[in-house]
């Protein structure tokens, strides 16, 4: 069978497990496929640091811009805006489709993202960049495709919420707890983006922009993070029967100006008994509402390298079968802008 060029852009955690899984289901991947997926380099910002057997120091290059223009598919799991945004531009322009896990450039950029797979016949996939192993881009996307969507509203970040859980639980302060979620693994290095709640609120921008078919970025969604949240709060919450929870709600409302959108993220305080009031450690956990469909729980990993990877390798057996077949998949190029409301509206 023919086979297919792969690039990868990083090779840290996420992108050493999408390397060891493509190597390590070849076999059955190219049965799913009607091809091979073959990878012909991994572009790293640091060719000493070793990256594991699947990552052979032959395949390793500083040269990203030279091998995103011959490769069929680029998998981007560098994170960062530029240079991400600039090498998937130029790679789609070059005709490869793009699978990228990249919430903070799908946030800030995504309609030059959509709109160059659109101009150049490639895909554009991102299942990763929201909620890790959940599939959550997909339903939105693709199987709700044909319902109306009212009202996105979740869990979407592990770290906060596996540091809000142990103040729940120990009484810890939230530095102490966050302390420990780095001990464990479950926070990164710099967790900064996580606490002040901007990765959550990325996230939210997706969905809503996905949900609304309209264009919302990072800077519309209002964004509350949790670092003054103190154990005395969760110790009210606990007295009135409530947890503290980071939510990410974006949500069509209707009022006198009309249908509008409002985004938001902020530490709620849930009934105990709500679903997500029970979602420990690291999980997340939403609830999409639609007319049609009703209401849809997804629960599961958001975080981590192997969730991670599962996602991204769904979203390349699409791009290349795609690419086997010469089809295309879904499209993002028409946004109906929807204005957003302030948060003083509500
Ligand atoms: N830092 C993110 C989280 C990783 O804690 O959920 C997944 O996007």
């Amino acid at each position: 069978p023919p086979a297919l060029r792969v690039a990868v852009l990083g090779a840290g955690t996420v992108g050493t497990e999408v390397l060891r899984l493509i190597a390590q289901q070849r076999g059955d991947l190219a049965h799913r496929i009607g091809a091979d997926l073959e990878v012909v380099g991994i572009a790293v910002r640091d060719l000493t640091r070793d990256r594991g057997e699947h990552a052979g120091a032959e395949l390793l290059t500083e040269d990203a811009s030279e091998l995103v223009r011959t490769a069929d598919l680029v998998i981007e799991v560098m994170g960062g805006i530029e240079p991400a945004r600039s090498l998937l531009l130029d790679a789609m322009a070059h005709g490869a489709s793009v699978v990228t896990a990249n919430k903070a450039l799908l946030a800030q950029d995504g309609a030059s993202l959509y709109e160059a797979a659109d101009i150049h016949g490639v895909d554009l996939y991102f299942e990763a960049a929201v909620a890790g192993a959940i599939p959550l881009v997909r339903p939105v996307r693709e199987s709700l495709a044909g319902d109306r969507i009212q009202r996105v509203l979740g869990i979407v970040n592990g770290t906060t919420n596996y540091v809000l859980d142990a103040m729940t639980r120990t009484g810890a302060s939230f530095d102490a707890a966050l302390a420990s979620a780095q001990e464990l693994g479950f926070a990164e290095a710099d967790p900064t983006a996580d606490v002040q709640g901007h990765d959550a609120a990325a996230k939210a921008s997706i969905l809503a922009s996905l949900a609304f078919h309209s264009r919302v970025r990072l800077s519309d969604v209002h964004c509350e993070g949790i670092t003054e949240v103190s154990p005395l709060d969760i110790a009210a919450a606990a007295r009135m029967g409530r947890t503290i929870k980071l939510l990410s709600i974006v949500e069509r409302v209707q009022d006198d100006l009309g249908e509008r959108i409002s985004a938001r993220v902020y530490p709620a305080l849930l009934p105990d008994e709500h679903p997500l009031a029970s979602v420990s450690e690291a999980y997340n956990a939403v609830f999409i509402e639609a007319d049609a469909a009703g209401s849809l729980m997804f629960y599961g990993q958001g975080a981590g390298g192997a969730p991670t990877a599962s996602a991204i390798l769904g979203d390349v057996v699409s791009a290349a079968r795609q690419r086997v077949r010469g089809g295309v998949g879904p499209r993002e190029s028409r946004y109906a802008e929807l204005e957003q409301v302030p948060l003083d509206d509500l």
